[in-house]
This record gives structure tokens, sequence and C-alpha cells, in this order.
């Protein structure tokens, strides 16, 4: 599993790096606008430097059209960095958009994949990741697992680089099952990533096996 975080929160993108293998951040306009008003290009550049250049920044176009989808590109690769990679709808403008920008070697996360043939024709398109909206997909009873499995078995079949970054999650059973049905990568909101350790019997035993230890040695330390 490679695990990215689904939030702008710079404290718990901090938080989160102390104790969960985060291999990225994504972000999308909703998750910004819950930081409130904040100064967008400066937010990002805090962001990247607080993951570093290694890990993968995802950062999404605002405009609606082909061509201003490629201007926002431009302007988020020239503002933050080169290495971010471009989230752009799987519409018909954002597939125009996805095939301009690859040809200028741009990285791409092609994204709101709520079916099979999105994901197919952006992973032709050249899209370095693929994110399917999973609850989303749920709540329209589409079968979201089917999805990522259907489109894993197309990168597997075509030898395609492209890679499945499940997105849209409110629960661990959908993190899990996506992993499963052939996602590589998922990125997680913080009310799902809280969830993850959020089981009070680790903390029972935790504290019973301190016990254990304290009714025999008379400090609580190996030596
Ligand atoms: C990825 O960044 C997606 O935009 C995000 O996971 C969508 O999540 P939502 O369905 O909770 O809005």
């Amino acid at each position: 599993m490679k695990l990215i975080i689904d939030s702008a929160n710079v404290d718990k993108i901090k938080e989160y790096l102390e104790y969960l293998p985060i291999d990225g951040v994504t972000t999308n306009p909703s998750i910004l606008k819950a930081e409130g008003k904040i100064e967008f290009i400066n937010h990002m550049k805090e962001i990247r430097h607080i993951i570093g250049i290694d890990k993968s920044l995802h950062v999404q176009t605002i405009s609606d059209t082909a061509e201003g989808m490629v201007r926002d590109a431009h302007d988020i690769l020239e503002s933050i960095d080169d290495q971010v990679y471009v989230k752009i709808p799987t519409s018909k403008e954002g597939l125009k958009a996805i095939k301009q920008l690859k040809a200028e070697s741009v990285n791409i996360t092609a994204t709101a994949i709520y079916s099979t043939m999105q994901g197919l024709l952006a992973t032709e398109m050249g899209a370095d990741y693929l994110a399917p909206y999973i609850n989303r997909m749920q709540n329209l009873d589409t079968d979201p697992f089917l999805v990522v499995n259907q489109l894993a078995r197309n990168i597997e079949q075509t030898n395609s680089s492209t890679r499945i970054l499940g997105a849209s999650y409110k629960n661990v059973s959908q993190v899990i099952d996506s992993l499963m049905a052939g996602a590589t990568h998922v990125t997680v909101g913080s009310d799902v990533l809280d969830k993850f350790l959020d089981n009070a019997n680790i903390a029972k035993a935790v504290a019973d096996f301190g016990q254990d230890w304290n009714t025999i040695h008379e400090r609580f330390s190996i030596k």
C-alpha cells in the first residue's frame, strides 16, 4: 500500500508523517476550502517543504475548459514546482488537457473517475495516476471495487505504467477493499486516517503488559 494524505491541513500532515508511511499529499478545491482563506500558492509550497520533493504532491486545476486547465497546470508548475502531479477531472475537456499536458511530459493525476471507461480513456491518454472516487461511486449504486479491478486488469494486460490511486473514502473497509481490488495507492482524509489505529483494545493490551511488568519489576524500564 502506498498511502497518501487527502488533506491540506499542515498540522495534520506533520502529525501523520511522524507515524504513518506517507507517500504524498492530494488536495482539491473542497479540501482547500476547509483551511479557510489561505494564500493558495504559499500554502502548497509549505506542504511541499514539509513532505519534501521525494513524496508526491497532487494539485487540482480550477477551470472547466481544456485551455483553462492547461493554463492552470502551467501556473501550478511554475509557482510550486515542476514535479507536482496536476489533477485534471476526467471529462471531455479534461481528456483534451491531459493529452496536451502529457505531450509536455507533465505529471498527471486523472481525477473524478466514476466509471471504468473514464479510467480506460485516461490510461490510454498517459495519465500517471487514476483517481477513482470510491465512496461517491457507492452512493450512486456503482460497485467501485469492480471498477478498480477492471482498471487494474487493463493496466496489467497493456503493461501500462499508470497507477490506481483510490480516492473519496469514508471508512477503513473501503480503503482495504480498494487495495485488494488492485489499487496500489490510496489517498485518505484525516477522518478515516484517524480510524486506522482507533481501537481501545490496543491501549488496553499495552496497559495490561505494563501492569504485568510492574508486578515483578521495580522500574518501568528494561535496564
Ligand atoms: C482526491 O483528492 C479526491 O478529490 C477526494 O478524495 C474526493 O473525496 P470526497 O468524495 O470526499 O470529496
